[in-house]
């Protein structure tokens, strides 16, 4: 375990808010004698809190070093006995007998960039039992149009020419990246009030989506959208990282930023469609400035590696098919069938595809994969 894992660790559990909303969701859910999956156990905290609610027994699951820490800070609180440690992925976790609850901590920014939804999609169906209960159980997510001095330097940095070099080659990387920030409101204008852009249970597989419509309430300068969530940790618990929350635990936002940072007054009307496809790894946002007169489309797709996007699997395309895959990309807006993209790309040679029939098994690769 390095300094820096045992520093992160030191945070989660200095979170006074977060510790208390746990505990509260906790005590709510967890029945006498349940058994409890700490997914991610870290420290453990989760399970001792689970044993302090009455658990009959805990199983802590981390694939990291921290795992022999936990087993450790169990002993010495007295709960060796009601907690099994194991040293794993929770997705190569065997039990033989499914658990009554299941608890992580393992939520990003806007929920789906730190594994939370497939570790309990995954749990949901190997793992949990019948009527199981997850912690958090659901999350709704918001997004803001805002001034962000820090976020718009993240991108435009890459200007700059430090030391007298031209660095702009960088920028494209920097303004399609899905940014990660622990937002200090001093920095930070919201430019109209936020909207909820999608809502969805914590074992949520698929893409999340919506598209919004704001109307410029502070004039300034618009660098980006903010995105944060709402985790219902019970029926009577909720616990969020909203920047302006007085209530908000520690965890990062996400910032997409805008290519170019935009003048906009009040009363101007402004669009987002942002697009989660968690399974692929690809977020994209399309920004519409005064009812499309500009249009700012974005995406990590268009800056990711091979191994971004399909890890050390077999890439469904080599390097000469990243532009004809960035096309497909393009197309899927949720409304287009397979054959209008197919019919929207023309003509098979002019991507580099021998035939048709190639560059429609290349197309619905690609669609699955994003989808
Ligand atoms: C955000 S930390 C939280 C730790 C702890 N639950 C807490 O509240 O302090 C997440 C931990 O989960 C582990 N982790 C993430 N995904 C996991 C998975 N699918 N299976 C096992 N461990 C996982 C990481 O190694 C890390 O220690």
């Amino acid at each position: 375990m390095t300094p820096n894992e045992l520093f992160e660790h030191r945070g989660y559990l200095a979170d006074e808010r977060k510790i208390a909303a746990y505990q509260a969701a906790l005590d709510e859910v967890v029945g006498p004698d349940d058994t409890v999956l700490d997914l991610g156990a870290g420290t453990g905290i989760l399970g001792l809190l689970a044993c302090r609610a009455g658990a009959g027994h805990v199983i802590a699951v981390d694939q990291g070093d921290i795992i022999d820490v936990a087993r450790d800070i169990a002993v010495a609180n007295g709960l060796a006995d009601r907690i099994t440690h194991v040293k794993a992925m929770s997705t190569d976790l065997e039990l033989d007998d499914p658990v009554d609850v299941v608890v992580c901590d393992q939520i990003g920014g806007l929920v789906h960039d730190a594994g939370v939804l497939s570790a309990f999609a995954d749990a949901r169906r190997r793992l949990l039992a019948d009527g199981g209960r997850m912690v958090p159980e659901s999350f709704r997510v918001f997004v803001a149009p805002v001034g962000f001095g820090i976020g718009r330097q993240a991108v435009d940095f890459w200007r700059s020419a430090p030391a007298g070099f031209d660095v702009t080659a960088a920028r494209r990387i920097a303004a399609n990246t899905e940014w990660k920030f622990n937002v200090v409101t001093d920095d930070l204008t919201a430019l109209a009030a936020p909207s909820e852009l999608a809502a969805f249970p914590a074992d949520h597989e698929g893409r999340i989506t919506g598209a919004l419509d704001f109307e410029v309430e502070t004039t300034g300068t618009l660098d980006g959208w903010l995105g944060w969530f709402e985790a219902r940790l019970s029926p009577s618990v909720t616990l969020t990282n909203d920047p302006w929350s007085p209530e908000r635990f520690d965890r990062w936002c996400n910032f997409y930023a805008l290519e170019e940072a935009v003048e906009v007054a009040a009363g101007d009307r402004l669009s987002l469609t942002l697009d989660l496809r968690p399974k692929g790894g690809v977020v994209s946002w399309t920004t519409g400035l005064r009812d499309g007169e500009r249009r700012f489309k974005q995406s990590t797709f268009f800056t990711a590696t091979r191994s971004d996007l399909f890890g050390h699997a077999a890439p469904v395309a080599s390097g000469d098919r990243i532009p004809a895959m960035r096309r497909v990309l393009d197309l899927i807006d949720g409304q287009r069938s397979l054959a209008d993209i197919l019919t929207a790309l023309g003509e098979p040679a002019e991507l580099g595809f021998a035939s048709r029939n190639a560059m429609e098994a290349f197309v619905e690769k690609v669609t699955g994969l994003a989808g």
